[in-house]
């Protein structure tokens, strides 16, 4: 390593946004570029994203990055990237132009497709291969929704002329030169989200391949989350970091020990527990799904309890309800009301995820009054995430038979104060939020930063952990009861809606 190479370059392709982030040997962050994307919402129930602009965003992101930082590729020692998970894109290897516009992980075309999949086995068909029970949300079922729809598309996949790839695939097959020898990879983590990866070889199975016909050719090589997979032709600076965005939270908290969890608060909230080296089996509807392999490593393990939606119900009463005008003023509007008054918000946008598992759900808001308005709503929406997090909680003290002590947070929602101490009274337990909230971000540059020596080893990466702030029940127990059991009432108002 030459003393020019002083940062790592984190990219963390996320689903409403591509940000480019610069390191430095502190976890300190130098620089951000950022930058949106469209959301293409083509009929009820689907979402996608145009692969291109993706790819064009992410060059953009990355020269406002090290611009901001005055670094150029020679002072980058690694590449990390990070991702949405699940997200489809299949492309033609010799153009470089996919094939259909991505199929995004909270779309839920697929919900005929998964049942019939499921047959009479039903959901669990392929779980002790995978993990995972059949849902719209994992990619494998999205790749054979975009080889039965696209004209010719199966032969061209059989014939290897087509790739799959969720985003980290996209990303370092055109960072490492597209069409002129790119490299057609994935790491562990964004594997074990397709429903094609045996989570005990860490290999493609071909048994689950076959039955969801997707054929083999197309796929990526699964490599571990933390090696040199190549170099970026632009840069000249090794890609060494791979992670799924929610297992990256994981190696950017510091989660390495089995017991230890975190929870995630952005489109969705991803709450994961480190199981160690053991594959744990649910009974209570979490995903079983690799956390992360560093190098050479034994693969460590996770529970996860994934929600579909939580950040994203914000966003969707600024821009389809119009009740306000951005993401923070509904902190505002929240702090008006001393409660909900009785008013629920079950976000069912995409079905219910953990520890549903319901594809038949539909949104509901519930308990409505004349005495009801916009500050209640507000409030609701907050409370939904909070709410939504103790299912989660309660299922993953269900697997791990001691329930958990605290609760390590990051994610654009922990800068809301109303919502973190809501979370710590529903909860029961402190909340506790990190010195540098980008953990996701900081995850990639850790794996990439391992794998060229940048860091030594794991201790030194624990070191830099440090909590921030601290967020204790105040709540009477009564009152939290109360709460959640009107909770869970609304949240059965939401089940059979799709016919
Ligand atoms: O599984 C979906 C998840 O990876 C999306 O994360 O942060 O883009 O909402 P985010």
């Amino acid at each position: 390593m030459s003393d020019r190479d002083s940062c790592v370059l984190a990219i963390d392709q996320g689903t409403t946004s591509t940000r480019a982030i610069v390191f430095d040997r502190e976890g300190a962050i130098l620089s951000v570029g950022q930058k949106e994307h469209r959301q293409l919402l083509p009929r009820a129930g689907w979402v996608e994203h145009d692969a291109s602009e993706i790819w064009a965003s992410t060059r953009e992101v990355i020269g406002t990055a090290l611009g901001k930082a005055d670094r150029t590729g020679a002072d980058i020692a690694a590449i990390g990237i990070t991702n949405q998970r699940e997200t489809t894109v299949v492309w033609d290897r010799r153009t470089g132009k996919p094939v259909h516009d991505a199929i995004v992980w909270q779309d839920t075309r697929t919900t005929g497709l998964v049942s019939e999949l499921g047959g009479e086995e039903g959901a669990d068909r392929f779980k002790d291969v995978c993990g995972l029970p059949l849902a719209t949300y994992f990619s494998g079922p999205k790749v054979r929704w975009i080889l039965d729809h696209v004209d010719g598309a199966r032969e061209r996949a059989e014939a290897g002329e087509l790739l799959f790839g969720t985003m980290d695939s996209w990303l370092v097959w055109n960072l490492t030169g597209g069409p002129r020898g790119g490299v057609h990879v994935t790491d562990v983590t964004n594997a074990s989200r397709t429903m094609l990866m045996d989570l005990q070889t860490l290999d493609w199975s071909s048994e689950v391949a076959d039955a969801m016909g997707v054929p083999l050719a197309m796929l990526p090589e699964i490599r571990s989350s933390s090696e040199v997979y190549g170099t970026s032709t632009k840069l000249g600076a090794p890609i060494a970091g791979i992670l799924g965005d929610q297992q990256a939270a994981m190696v950017g908290q510091a989660c390495f020990e089995p017991g230890m969890s975190k929870n995630t608060y952005g489109t969705g909230n991803f709450l994961l527990l480190n199981t160690g080296t053991d594959i744990v089996r649910s009974e209570h509807g979490l995903l079983t799904t690799v956390c992360y392999q560093l190098g050479d490593q034994d693969a460590v393990y996770a529970l996860e309890g994934s929600i579909a939606v939580t950040g994203s119900l914000v966003q969707w009463l600024r821009d389809n309800l119009g009740i306000i005008r951005d993401a923070a003023e509904i902190e505002k509007l929240a702090t008006k009301v001393d409660d909900n008054g009785g008013c629920y918000i079950v976000p069912a946008f995409s079905g219910l995820f953990a520890p549903h598992w319901r594809d038949d759900a539909r949104g509901a808001i519930v308990g409505l009054t004349r005495f009801v308005d916009r500050h209640h709503i507000a409030r609701a929406a907050l409370e939904a995430t909070a709410y939504q997090t103790r299912e989660v909680m309660e299922a993953m003290d269900a697997d791990a038979e001691v329930p958990a002590r605290e609760l390590r947070v990051d994610g654009g929602m922990v800068a809301n104060d109303t919502l973190m101490q809501f979370q710590a009274d529903i909860l029961g337990i402190d909340v506790v939020r990190p010195q540098i909230a980008e953990t996701t971000a900081l995850g990639a540059a850790y794996a990439a930063g391992l794998a060229v020596g940048f860091w030594k080893n794991q201790d030194e990466l624990v070191r830099q952990w440090s909590e921030a702030h601290r967020w204790s029940p105040r709540m009477d127990e009564a009152e939290r009861e109360r709460l959640f059991r009107q909770w869970r009432k609304a949240v059965t108002r939401t089940f059979d809606w799709v016919d």
